[in-house]
């Protein structure tokens, strides 16, 4: 109550302020739909302006060609350089080519094919769940994980691997990071290199039904060997990281509302507009920036230069009263829910069904099974600011 909008923009970048951002997105949000955060830098915070910002094709992602004026050895960072080589971070008409290859790779039918598979890995996790256990550990990091590992093609015995490696490299997402986790996502980008250069090579010599196989198709027509290697590190990163997040908060959110989860308990057809509260409740993907080209102009006057950077605050935008009414309370009964989670425009998460369809098996999997599941001690929240979610979120299930 009372905070400053400067309190509240310089609270987001300090670990108190990140453990829970959603009062300041609030001062901030009441402020300006267009905030001038920093030089040469605008938040954005409200429902409308961020949805139609992510379409605008005006604007643009910062693009190897933009970091190789801005920061000339950036490639040496193979952190940095897997995901500003990744489609995350390509403009087109680059991007058009590599999402088009890679959306007719992993298809709806690619993705619909996984509800067995999830299903299964889902209840084989439930079923060797102590009866006091850390969640992040023992369900949300080994789902995400082992899917999109049977997706790409990767063996079992290879999945326990990626964890710590995935969480170095995210960290070059995150606005402010230091020297040591910079080295730290160098590191881990070159050992994920060095692991997909190995599948790629396997996989063109003898090709599977798996997803890499069909990059590697894609490769010989369509992708260079640099935008095959960048994106499967970035399909591995995207496919869990985020996803992990959702699992857990979702959770959480079902333990503090303990007569929704029955709800859903009863009944896991309400799974779909569950998942979708929750994703606009607690954001896995707190924010993303674009840049202007040239001048531009916003409503209420608002006047913007060329290389104008816009950080979306889909945080922020999923609170917005304008669009939600009462917004800080969780409500799966919300009509017309649409978060902006998931982003929007040409860089709409290529995931997305596949992240919705395992928070969809997964929770009323979770009630299901484990009826006394409550929270066992205090929860730690990660500490980062993008990718928003629990260390660790220990449980008892009661059993
Ligand atoms: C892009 C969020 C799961 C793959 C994005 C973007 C967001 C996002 C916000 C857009 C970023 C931007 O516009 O700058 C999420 C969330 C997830 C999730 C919240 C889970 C809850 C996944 C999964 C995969 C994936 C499971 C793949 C298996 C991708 C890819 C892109 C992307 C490849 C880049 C698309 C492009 O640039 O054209 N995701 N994601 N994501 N996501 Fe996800």
């Amino acid at each position: 109550m009372g905070m400053d909008y400067e309190t509240a923009v310089a609270s987001l970048f300090q670990p108190e302020g990140r453990l829970d951002p959603y009062p300041a997105y609030d001062v901030i949000r009441a402020h300006a739909p267009v905030f001038p955060a920093f030089e040469n830098q605008w938040f954005i915070t409200t429902h409308a302006l961020v949805s139609r910002l992510l379409r605008d094709p005006g604007l643009r992602v910062a693009d190897a060609r933009d970091y190789d004026r801005s920061w000339p050895g950036w490639r040496e960072n193979r952190g940095v350089a897997s995901v500003v080589l990744s489609m995350l971070q390509t403009n087109p008409p680059d991007h058009s080519r590599v999402r088009r290859a890679a959306a007719a790779t992993f298809t709806p039918r690619r993705v619909a094919a996984m509800r067995d598979v999830i299903t299964a890995q889902a209840t084989e996790l439930i079923d060797e769940m102590p009866a006091e256990a850390d969640f992040m550990s023992a369900f949300a990091y080994p789902l995400p994980i082992a899917v999109i590992c049977a997706l790409l093609g990767i063996p079992e015995s290879e999945r326990r691997w990626f964890r710590q490696r995935a969480a170095d490299l995210t960290v070059v997402l995150e606005p402010i990071s230091s020297e040591e986790e910079m080295r730290r996502a160098d590191k881990a980008g070159r050992e994920l290199e060095a692991y997909f250069t190995g599948l790629i090579a396997d996989r063109r010599h003898t090709p599977r039904e798996d997803l890499t196989s069909a990059l590697v198709a894609a490769q010989e027509t369509v992708l260079t060997g640099e935008e095959l290697l960048a994106n499967l590190v970035l399909l591995l990163v995207a496919g869990f990281e985020t996803t992990t997040n959702l699992l857990g908060s979702g959770l959480k959110i079902l333990m503090d509302h303990p007569g929704q989860a029955d709800r859903l308990r009863s009944d896991a057809e309400l799974a779909p507009a569950f998942v979708e509260e929750i994703l606009r409740y607690d954001s896995p993907v707190q924010l993303t920036s674009r840049f202007t080209v040239g001048p531009l102009d916003l409503d209420g006057g608002v006047s913007l230069p060329a290389g104008a950077m816009l950080t979306m605050l889909l945080g922020s935008a999923n609170r917005d009263p304008a669009r939600y009414p009462d917004p800080h309370r969780f409500d799966p009964d919300r009509p017309n829910v649409q978060p902006v989670s998931f982003g929007g425009g040409a860089h709409y998460c290529l995931g997305a069904p596949l992240a919705r369809l395992e928070a969809q098996v997964a929770f009323p999997l979770l009630l299901r099974r484990l009826p006394g599941l409550a929270p066992a001690s205090a929860p730690v929240r990660r500490d980062r600011l993008v990718l928003r979610g629990f260390a660790s979120l220990p449980i008892t299930s009661g059993a």
